[in-house]
């Protein structure tokens, strides 16, 4: 039985294995981790394959076990760079002695390492090694510099080890650890909802060189992904053409045209909760992109555009939609068109925000206007990153309030 209730439920853990006797506890820490909900996803160093087989992490985990830094295979699906950004939680468990000693060191010698360099997650340490090792002044001080940066050391426990010795050095056991990240990764008001978000702009093929774009940064939406994750939810984000870093433990797909982001979206859209459309997707597009470069003729151009297909209206208008929150940008008439769009795409909320002029688009600021049918909140210029954590906030409690009056 998974339980949703707890912190960890949708939260996107990392388990990395080293090589030790001790790895044979490692199935049952994922298995614990995926029954408080966590989705889980597993990276072995080469010496731990030679203590538990990747075939049976695989099978605990549900996802194909990663191993290698320069597997192409591996990079095409996730790469180790998205895996570390994916990661809300990295917990190595077992710890030995040597990788501890090059995570000291900071070297990316190999997949887990490069992993935690280029984290910004948590990262948990379960050490697990001889009591004479674990004595030693070199372990000791690897482990106050990693304790100097945050890493969270858990353990050993003290007891008969496989070499037959007796002392401190033991892996502590799975639920111990599973209790740990329970007392510091709490439920957010929106732990175990999942949801789908769009950001950035679409960019519209003319021909193999031009499109048709828009000053949409993408910073609104990122924002707003990462806000819904800080509150709990696992998030996606399906992006189109930006330049930005994805937010802690937020999964990423990359898009460009308003074809491909619908697509996306309705491939990952079922279970939901909610949806949030942030991005600026293009109205129109060329009826057909010319094959080669449109040569210059001197002569007036007529381009032949048609209507985009409606990402929102399309979500808002399943038979089962989730909670579904648009954004309205406008230059004039804020609250009338927002309220329009409110009404005419079925939505539960929306964000109105004034473009032109400098705001809205590309800066670092912004103001939102939020409309449900019967509420109307002001929120004033900030940050789009605090912009998006107030936003939030009333979302989690709209969708509570939409709950608890449902029979
Ligand atoms: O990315 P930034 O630089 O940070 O800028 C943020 C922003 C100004 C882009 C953002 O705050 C914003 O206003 N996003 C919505 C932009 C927009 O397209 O607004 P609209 O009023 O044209 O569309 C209304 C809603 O329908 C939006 O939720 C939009 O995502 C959605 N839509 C529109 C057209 C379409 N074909 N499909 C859609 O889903």
């Amino acid at each position: 039985m998974v339980d949703r209730s707890t912190g960890l439920a949708g939260r996107r853990i990392v388990v990395g294995i080293s090589g030790g006797i001790a790895a044979y506890k490692s199935p049952e820490l994922v298995r614990r981790l995926r029954e408080h909900g966590a989705e889980v996803r597993v990276v072995m160093t080469e010496s731990a394959t030679a203590f538990i087989s990747p075939l049976t992490l695989q099978a605990v985990s549900g996802h194909r076990v990663h191993r290698q830094l320069l597997d192409e295979q591996a990079e095409a699906a996730m790469g180790h760079i998205e895996l570390a950004r994916w990661a809300d939680q990295v917990v190595i468990a077992p710890a030995s002695a040597g990788l501890i000693a090059r995570l000291a060191a900071g070297l990316a010698d190999d997949l887990l390492t490069t992993l935690v360099l280029a984290t910004e997650a948590r990262i948990w340490l379960a050490p697990a090694m001889n009591r004479v090792m674990w004595a030693n002044p070199a372990v000791a001080d690897n482990c106050r510099r990693l304790a100097s940066r945050e890493v969270t050391l858990l353990g050993p426990a003290s007891g008969s080890q496989a070499c037959g010795e007796e002392g401190p050095g033991r892996m502590i056991e799975p639920d111990r650890i599973v209790k740990a990240l329970l007392d510091v990764v709490r439920p957010g008001p929106l732990t175990g909802r999942r949801f789908l978000v769009t950001a950035g702009p679409t960019f519209e093929d003319l021909d193999p060189v031009r499109f048709i774009g828009n000053r949409s940064s993408g910073r609104m939406g990122f924002a707003v992904a990462g806000a819904l994750a800080d509150a709990g939810a696992s998030v996606c984000l399906v992006a189109g053409p930006v330049q930005l870093d994805t937010p802690p433990g937020v999964e990423r797909v990359d898009v460009r045209s308003a074809g491909e982001m619908l697509e996306a979206v309705l491939a990952r859209i079922d279970p939901c909760h909610g949806f949030v459309a942030v991005a600026a997707v293009a109205d129109y597009r060329p009826v057909e992109p010319a094959r080669h470069k449109i040569k210059k003729s001197g002569q007036p151009l007529t381009l032949s555009l048609e209507p985009c297909p409606d990402i929102l209206a399309t979500v808002a208008a399943l038979p089962e939609p989730p909670f579904v929150v648009g954004f309205a940008a406008e230059t004039h008439d804020l609250e009338s068109y927002a309220r329009g769009k409110l009404e005419r795409k079925r939505l539960d909320l929306i964000a109105a925000n004034r473009v032109g002029d400098g705001s809205g688009f590309e800066c670092e600021h912004n103001a939102l206007e939020v409309y449900s049918r019967d509420c109307h909140w002001s929120l004033q210029p900030q940050s789009k990153t605090t912009l998006a954590h107030a936003l939030v906030e009333i979302i989690a409690q709209q969708m509570q309030q939409r709950e608890e009056s449902t029979p």
